[in-house]
């Protein structure tokens, strides 16, 4: 155990993985995401909730195109709706840089030059049947996240359940203006509960800009859309991945 460092967070072992006392939860932290951001996105976020067929492709307003993934074995109605092609993926990067993630996660994320984005969604769901406890990542060290932002106010009406260290169960309320940024070993689940309509989510996978460990961080981002950026910033599809890699389950 080691120093307090950003936003009370506590460092173990080389530094590389933390502990957040105030969620008694490894590899986790919530940042403010600008209100600025989140009303220029509320439009787009309405639009998203009617984007509901498994491998539909679809444009938003501001000709963004996405692709949907709805995984059939997860007991909720969940989406991911990410970019269809690489005009797209360059749309969500503008937000991962007005976030300013790279920065954020780059005291924990071993790399090279800059912490890389794999994938941006909007994620939408509106029930959950039963929890689906998991870890995002497998990998030793933080050499990958997640952001899980909220961009509609029923956000906070669905939230998180995760796992303490000590194994307790705990609530994560989503609250608009916020988002919860997770690594590895960060044991959560969407909570069950229902919606009227279904809540939307700002969702980046990103991490460390090296190949070592891209077959684990992979099996996470291939199963939830097609195209994917890969650490050394070159694009690959699902299809490709899967080929070079196996189709590795992490889910
Ligand atoms: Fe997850």
């Amino acid at each position: 155990m080691g120093d307090m460092t950003f936003a009370g967070l506590l460092r173990t072992r080389d530094g590389s993985t933390f502990l957040n006392p105030a969620l008694m939860a490894p590899n986790a932290f919530a940042i403010d995401i600008d209100p600025a951001l989140v009303a220029e996105l509320a439009p787009i976020a309405e639009e998203t909730k009617a984007m509901d067929s498994q491998g539909g492709r679809y444009a938003l307003s501001n000709g963004v195109q996405l692709a949907n993934v709805r995984p059939p074995h997860w007991r909720s109605d969940i989406c991911w709706l990410s970019h269809a092609d690489e005009n797209a993926f360059a749309w969500f990067e503008g937000l991962y840089d007005r976030i300013g993630l790279a920065e954020t996660v780059a005291p924990f994320v071993p790399h090279d030059r800059k912490v890389t984005l794999y994938a941006g969604f909007f994620v939408t769901r509106s029930r959950c049947e039963a929890l689906d406890m998991h870890c995002d990542w497998v990998t030793e060290d933080n050499q990958a996240f997640t952001l899980m932002a909220p961009l509609t106010a029923n956000g906070s009406q669905l939230g998180m359940t995760y796992n303490t260290i000590r194994g307790e169960t705990r609530q994560h309320d989503y609250e608009i203006g916020k988002g919860l940024v997770f690594g590895p070993k960060f044991l959560h689940s969407t909570a069950v509960g229902q919606l009227d309509e279904r809540a939307v989510f700002l969702c980046f996978n990103f991490g460390t800009d090296r190949m070592d460990n891209w077959e684990k961080i992979g099996a996470t981002t291939a199963q939830q859309c097609d195209l994917l950026r890969q650490p050394d910033g070159s694009f690959t599809s699902q299809a490709a991945w899967r080929q070079a890699y196996g189709s590795k389950a992490l889910y």
